[in-house]
């Protein structure tokens, strides 16, 4: 019972987040695993289909040679007749055209099992796995643009490989950086795809294409650019690519591109209205702190050993990031051993739901894109450790725990600043709204995939084994509204975390309640 309340609790978490984060394949680097899987099934299904082919072709060639030659054998010798004179000859002759043609080339060659047998693994593939389609690839274009302007990345260094001063020896090829641009343009970023197709240009001029085709592709890539520099409001310089074009290819279609914007109004520049939080958002994922009108004491790590007997002999490492509200990250509280039991567990969790989508027909791809996600229940070893541990550090009782929420997210992957609270349609499954928030990091990530609390000044770089908790709730049990954070885009690596939430309801004796809020203490934040 308690599997199916929390099941419906995570797909309407799921709901709730939607409209925040859009789990696509390339948001996780867990579903990436499973397209590179497609990948390997289809280069092996064409590898041995190609195969099969092969040999059927080099049976087709042994036997159309030998026909020949009892063919040339039989004409060039200029006694047709006299070869067609003889009875066996005659019968050989329409033999091979009733029977031999017929059986074995004409019909394997119409109806080919290898052929039909490939079509439909391919087929099959799709049904377990579902390919990734067109807005699968936007979806990958635009977490590009995400991290471009989260982490001010040119698409010049990003197309060399290089992030951040890191050279990761993936650079783009033309073609690449040409697709991005269109696809970038579709999404309306007018400014973001001129520069990938300025980066298209200088990379195809350096390239080794034929010269001629060299023109051509410079043609395709300008009537873009031509298109994009319209919308953003410079007709000239859209009408000075066009003319390019038609310069050296006056047959181009850049004819019709012309005629286009000639009869419609000029693009204009929409001010994009930016949200108020995404100024300190950026920052602090870029790690930097913002400036502060008074500068708060720094704030000393210090162990912890009297919070629990359990901790005397091995004393909490804290490290307090912020009071009032307090945040605080616990390191070394997981084992390098107890964070791959952990995810060991979520990958089977995963692997489950996977088997049920994989008979479920056309929403395969739906489930694919939400299995970032998977809940933990307390029942393992190393999860009853982890509710102990959770229970002995926050001091709140498990009672009114959530199952552990696993969570991955891969390049581009982010939650934009949310809060952990519910506020109002409290979920009936629990009691009382989301106290407190407990993030384990599992995972070290090679760059980004901060925890930022916009409000706070606040970031977070992950650390393996390390937790992080802080109430979502004012002792009144009020909201907090300042614990508002987010997850920053992961640029290089892979980010795991597992969250557990505990709910104010079982905790009378734990946190008791004031009557009035106690965010009187932090005059200037409205709630
Ligand atoms: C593909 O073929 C390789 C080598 O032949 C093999 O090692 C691999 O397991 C195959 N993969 C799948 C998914 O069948
Ligand atoms: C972004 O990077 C460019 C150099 O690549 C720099 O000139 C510019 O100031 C940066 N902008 C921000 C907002 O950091
Ligand atoms: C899913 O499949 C059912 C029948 O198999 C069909 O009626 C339905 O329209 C499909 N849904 C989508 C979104 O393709
Ligand atoms: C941005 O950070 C500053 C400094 O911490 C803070 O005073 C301000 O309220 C924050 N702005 C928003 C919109 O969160």
């Amino acid at each position: 019972m308690k599997d199916r309340q929390c099941l419906y609790f995570g797909i309407f978490q799921l709901i709730m987040w939607a409209g925040v984060a859009n789990g696509e394949f390339y948001s996780s680097v867990d579903s990436m695993h499973e397209l590179a899987q497609v990948e390997e099934e289809l280069l092996n299904a064409t590898r041995s289909y190609l195969e099969s082919q092969q040999k059927q072709l080099d049976f087709y060639r042994r036997y159309v040679e030998q026909l020949k030659r009892e063919h040339e054998w039989a004409t060039t010798q200029s006694k047709l007749d006299e070869y067609l004179g003889h009875p066996l000859h005659a019968f050989r002759l329409i033999k091979r055209l009733v029977q031999d043609w017929d059986a074995l080339i004409l019909e394997p060659i119409v109806d080919n099992d290898a052929r039909e047998e490939f079509s439909a693994h391919v087929e099959a593939l799709g049904t377990v796995f579902g390919y990734p389609d067109q807005s699968e690839l936007q979806g990958a274009v635009k977490g590009l643009a995400r991290l471009q302007a989260v982490y001010n990345l040119t698409a010049s260094h990003l197309a060399d490989g290089v992030i951040n001063g890191v050279s990761y020896g993936s650079d783009l090829r033309w073609r690449e950086c040409y697709e991005i641009g269109v696809q970038l343009f579709d999404l309306g970023e007018y400014q973001r795809s001129l520069e990938w197709l300025q980066v298209a240009v200088m990379l195809l001029q350096n390239s080794p294409e034929k010269e001629e085709d060299v023109e051509h592709y410079l043609s395709d890539i300008r009537e873009y650019a031509s298109m994009a520099n319209f919308e953003l409001g410079n007709p000239k310089k859209a009408g000075i690519l066009l003319n390019q074009i038609l310069e050296s290819q006056p047959t181009h279609s850049a004819q019709q591109t012309r005629k286009y914007l000639e009869s419609r109004a000029l693009g204009k520049i929409d001010q994009e209205t930016n949200p108020t939080w995404l100024a300190n958002y950026t920052m602090l994922c870029q790690g930097r702190r913002l400036p502060e009108e008074r500068s708060a004491d720094p704030l000393k790590c210090y162990l912890d050993g009297k919070r629990h007997a359990y901790f005397t002999l091995a004393p909490l490492q804290v490290e307090p990031v912020h009071l009032d509200p307090d945040i605080n990250v616990y390191h070394g509280m997981l084992s390098a051993n107890q964070i791959l039991s952990i995810l060991d567990e979520a990958e089977k969790m995963q692997m489950f739901r996977s088997a049920v989508s994989g008979n479920g027909g056309n929403s395969t791809v739906k489930d694919l894109r939400v299995s970032q996600q998977t809940w933990l229940d307390y029942k393992s070893a190393v999860m009853k450790s982890v509710g102990r541990i959770n229970e002995l550090v926050s001091g709140f009782d498990m009672a009114g725990a959530e199952y552990m929420q696993v969570a991955n997210y891969g390049v581009g992957g982010q939650y934009e600043p949310h809060p952990d609270y519910f506020g109002v349609n409290l979920p009936v499954e629990f009691k009382g709204d989301r106290i407190s928030t407990s993030m384990f990091y599992l995972s070290d990530v090679e760059q980004g995939g901060y925890t930022v609390f916009p409000k706070l000044n606040v970031f977070l770089p992950p650390v393996s084994g390390a937790l992080v908790m802080w109430h979502n709730l004012h002792r009144s049990l009020d909201v907090d509204a300042r614990t508002l954070h987010a997850g920053c885009p992961v640029i290089v690596g892979s980010k795991r975390i597992g969250n557990i939430w505990v709910h104010s309801g079982y905790q009378e004796f734990r946190r008791p309640c004031h009557l009035t809020s106690d965010s009187y203490k932090s005059a200037g934040y409205q709630n």
